[in-house]
């Protein structure tokens, strides 16, 4: 189903990042630069409104977490999300351009340091390290281990070089019913080879969805691939499932859950 967009929205989103964009594909391989501690890198694919890389974020802080979401009105809200839970105030309401911070000049392809507070921009909610691009993606810096980039990503090797990544997550991704569709999971595959290139060996993926059609095919491809399972279940949040996954729950899951659906999950790993 189309989603309505949300009135307002670019201008809205431009309230994140000082108004500048900030292209996702410039920081392959130098990722390092957004986050304040050299430290693993995990990313979450299709993180939707966002609770739970907050959430992970919150519990690791001795992880990078970035989390890539391709629906504009999704990002707003886990950029509002975000604002809430980390206690920041919500700039979006703002009205008009001139109460939305600008940046006195970007040096393209280089570092650009900003003064958050000075420039009158709450701080924490604008990159620290900008690169600028004339695309609509773009990379929102939140905390100093959490960052969130809007960006609907088709190769993960566009975004990342070989190793740079530590783990990822999947939740409840599109489960692309028709077959002829197959090749757009995120577990196909074709994704997988792309993922083996960019994690370090010995990397995990963790997987959840309510969809068990999506769930068998992942299975399928992830032994094909010839990943090591290490947690499998078929009701998470059952009785007798203690896997850490079930604390942190994203949007869909919580909705799923709470209408008594059980949620399939499963950890594997990259040799
Ligand atoms: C069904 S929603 C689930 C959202 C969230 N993970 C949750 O569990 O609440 C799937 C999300 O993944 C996003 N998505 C799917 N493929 C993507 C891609 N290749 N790049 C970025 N986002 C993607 C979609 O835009 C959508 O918001």
């Amino acid at each position: 189903m189309r989603q309505r967009r949300i009135r307002g929205l670019e201008e809205k989103l431009k309230v994140y990042n000082g108004g500048i964009q900030v292209d996702p594909r410039a920081l392959k391989g130098r990722w390092m630069d957004l986050f304040e501690e050299e430290q693993p890198l995990y990313l979450e694919l299709g993180c939707g409104k966002g609770q739970f890389a907050s959430s992970i974020a919150d519990a690791f802080p001795d992880r990078n977490l970035l989390a890539i979401e391709g629906n504009r009105n999704a990002m707003l809200r886990a950029l509002q999300k975000a604002a809430r839970h980390y206690g920041g105030y919500d700039t979006s309401s703002f009205k008009g351009s001139s109460r939305i911070p600008s940046l006195e000049k970007i040096i393209p392809q280089g570092l650009f340091a900003v003064d958050t507070e000075k420039k009158g921009i709450p701080s924490g909610f604008v990159t620290r390290t900008l690169y600028e691009t004339s695309r609509d993606d773009c990379v929102y810096s939140i905390t100093p281990n959490l960052a969130f980039a809007n960006l609907y990503l088709r190769k993960v090797e566009d975004c990342f070089e070989e190793d740079e990544l530590e783990g990822l997550y999947l939740n409840f991704s599109d489960p692309w019913p028709r077959e002829k569709q197959a090749s757009r999971r995120l577990t196909h595959r074709g994704f997988l080879e792309g993922y083996r290139r960019v994690l370090r060996p010995g990397g995990c993926l963790e997987f959840k969805t309510d969809n068990e059609g999506l769930f068998r095919f992942s299975m399928e491809e992830f032994r094909e691939c010839g990943l090591e399972i290490l947690e499998y279940t078929e009701d998470l949040h059952g009785p007798d499932c203690s896997f850490l996954s079930a604390g942190f729950m994203t949007e869909y899951e919580q909705k799923f859950s709470s209408a008594g659906q059980a949620i399939y999950y499963c950890k594997v790993r990259f040799l």
